[in-house]
């Protein structure tokens, strides 16, 4: 069997799941039944077939299924003692939990594999950081497009970011690094004030995927 493609990206002590198609059978708890009361068929499968993943992820750390309620944020909220994060896009959905003294926050974000649309680079990015895609795009431009995995990798360190700190952040707010030998990148809030997160990510199958960590 093909090995997922989270499992690539994480270390011993995060799980994951992943999902490339929404099940019809998979069940929701009440509770997140009333969270997506009236949300459009597509929306209400996709929160379904994550939170499938993120209790198959919760089992590999030990923990009984549990309701994953959005709080007023829409941020999950996890067991105690759990951080965890989840993602949807077109043809995927994963989730990564882990205990919170193996790591303090963790986030996950994934993408297709398809340039920005014109002139979203520019509000998403830094100078410096356009300067470090330009020379990425000359010397790796088969290994991902960098200016949707820049993208993607703030969308993991936001996911990260929010749920302990409740600030919010603009794209211009963190700056991003990728080692594309490693397939790592470390990135660091700039504002409101200084945090330091490293990540991993990959390019497959039409799919792009970030997961960023702190501690
Ligand atoms: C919250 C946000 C990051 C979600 O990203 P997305 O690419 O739109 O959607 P994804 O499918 O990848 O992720 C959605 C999941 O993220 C989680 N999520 C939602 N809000 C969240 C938050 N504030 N913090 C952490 N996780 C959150 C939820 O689990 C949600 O899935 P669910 O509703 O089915 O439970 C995005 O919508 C957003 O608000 N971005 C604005 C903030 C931002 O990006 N700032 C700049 C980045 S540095």
């Amino acid at each position: 069997m093909q090995r997922a493609l989270i499992e690539r990206l994480l270390p011993s002590y995060v799980a994951g799941a992943e999902a490339r198609s929404d099940a019809a059978d998979d069940a929701l708890y009440p509770e997140e039944r009333a969270a997506v009361a009236g949300v459009s068929e597509g929306r209400r499968r996709e929160f379904t077939t994550v939170r499938h993943c993120a209790r198959r992820a919760l089992s590999a750390l030990g923990h009984a299924p549990v309701p994953l309620i959005p709080d007023a944020r829409g941020v999950p909220r996890w067991p105690d003692g759990v951080v965890g994060s989840m993602t949807h896009c077109r043809g995927y959905r994963a989730a990564v939990v882990a205990r919170q003294y193996d790591v303090r926050a963790l986030g996950v974000d994934a993408e297709p594999w398809r340039p920005l649309n014109e002139g979203v680079l520019g509000t998403v990015s830094l100078p410096g950081e356009r300067e470090r895609l330009a020379a990425l795009e000359a010397s790796h431009s088969r290994l991902a497009c960098w200016d949707r995995l820049l993208f993607c990798a703030k969308e993991a360190v936001y996911k990260a970011w929010f749920p302990d700190t409740r600030t919010e952040l603009t794209f211009r707010d963190v700056s991003v690094e990728f080692d594309p030998t490693e397939h790592t990148f470390r990135a660091t809030v700039l504002a409101p004030y200084r945090r330091d997160f490293t990540g991993r990510w990959l390019a497959r199958e039409g799919i792009l995927l970030a997961v960023a960590f702190d501690g």
